[in-house]
């Protein structure tokens, strides 16, 4: 028997999907089975984003990574540093861990900077920290190539290093990310939808985007915004079909990754946090798996 036999399929992998979206199932099941196959006596994990919501419900939103990561060294043997900026979150968390994981409260580069003194490799490395916005992710996927960067120094041959919210695909976004997909668009009646859609859809989008966000996508999503919340306020509802189809359209272009955006090429770009660390991982290693989450190798 295996962890991922024993463990991984029975405690984790039935919580880690949500209907037809098995979500990161497979990229965890790949890296933690070539991590057993490897034999190590002591495997170093190291990841940034530890483990929000250690309950089952929650897995399959925000993964479990650190359980799941506990879990295996208290399996096999040797050492996970989990770091996060959120003491709180950490101190939540902390009592369903082993001695075998560090928590680390900073900034994840400046925490991966510190243990390129004291690690000698990392077997894993798993980068999930700084939250996604689907429509606007350079900022997630910038720190994400950072993170990558710095912890170049302790990547060997055969290093594994798994990066979250990086869907290979329109099919892989997550229901929460993809909230306007075609299951929840019947659910809701054609009259609700311009209201459902300017108010959770593309306002709590908008709302996340800095104002000084000026690419044409994000001006056109604005200016239909604005026409849509004016139709709603006035109870003047007689363009509101065409509103709906419009800022339905003008969203959808926003979203790297779904293809509808223009430079939306399957498989050739990876949209999410590894929107640029995966360009590196490409010229460093290869592509094991892709799900909801992308695996490399490093060569
Ligand atoms: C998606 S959650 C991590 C989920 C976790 N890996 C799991 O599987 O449940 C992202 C975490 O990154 C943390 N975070 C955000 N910005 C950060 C930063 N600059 N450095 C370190 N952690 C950060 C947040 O506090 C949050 O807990």
């Amino acid at each position: 028997m295996s962890f991922v036999e024993e463990v991984f399929e029975t405690q984790f992998a039935p919580h880690l999907s949500l209907g037809d979206w098995s979500g990161r199932t497979e990229t965890f099941r790949t890296a933690l089975s070539l991590l057993e196959a490897e034999k190590r006596e002591k495997t170093s994990i190291v990841e940034t984003g530890t483990c929000r919501q250690p309950i089952e419900a929650d897995f399959w939103t925000n993964g479990a990574s650190t359980l799941i990561f506990d879990k295996y060294l208290e399996y096999h043997d040797g050492s996970c540093y989990s770091i996060d900026i959120d003491s709180q979150l950490q101190a939540q968390v902390r009592s369903q861990l082993s001695e075998k994981s560090t928590l680390i409260c900073e900034d994840s580069i400046l925490g991966l900077r510190e243990l390129t003194a004291s690690l000698e490799r990392i077997d894993l490395l798993y980068l999930d920290s700084m939250d996604l916005c689907w429509i606007a992710p350079e900022t997630s996927a910038v720190h994400h190539l950072k993170e990558l960067a710095v912890s170049l120094a302790l990547l060997r041959s055969g290093s594994l290093v798994l990066i979250d919210d990086s869907p290979r695909s329109e099919e892989w976004l997550p229901p929460w990310a993809a909230n306007w997909s075609q299951p929840i668009w019947e659910i809701i009646p054609p009259e609700a939808r311009l209201k459902w859609l300017s108010e959770t859809v593309a306002g709590e989008a908008l709302s996340r985007i800095s104002s000084q966000q000026t690419t044409p996508d994000i001006v056109a999503l604005r200016e239909v915004l604005d026409r849509s919340t004016a139709a709603l306020s006035s109870g003047d509802l007689s363009t509101s079909a065409e509103l709906t189809e419009q800022l339905k359209e003008t969203f959808l272009r926003c979203i790297p990754g779904t293809t509808t955006h223009p430079d939306y090429k399957p498989n050739a770009r990876c949209p999410g946090k590894g929107l640029y660390a995966c360009e590196l991982l490409e010229t460093l290693g290869e592509k094991i798996a892709h799900d909801y989450q992308v695996l490399y190798r490093i060569t």
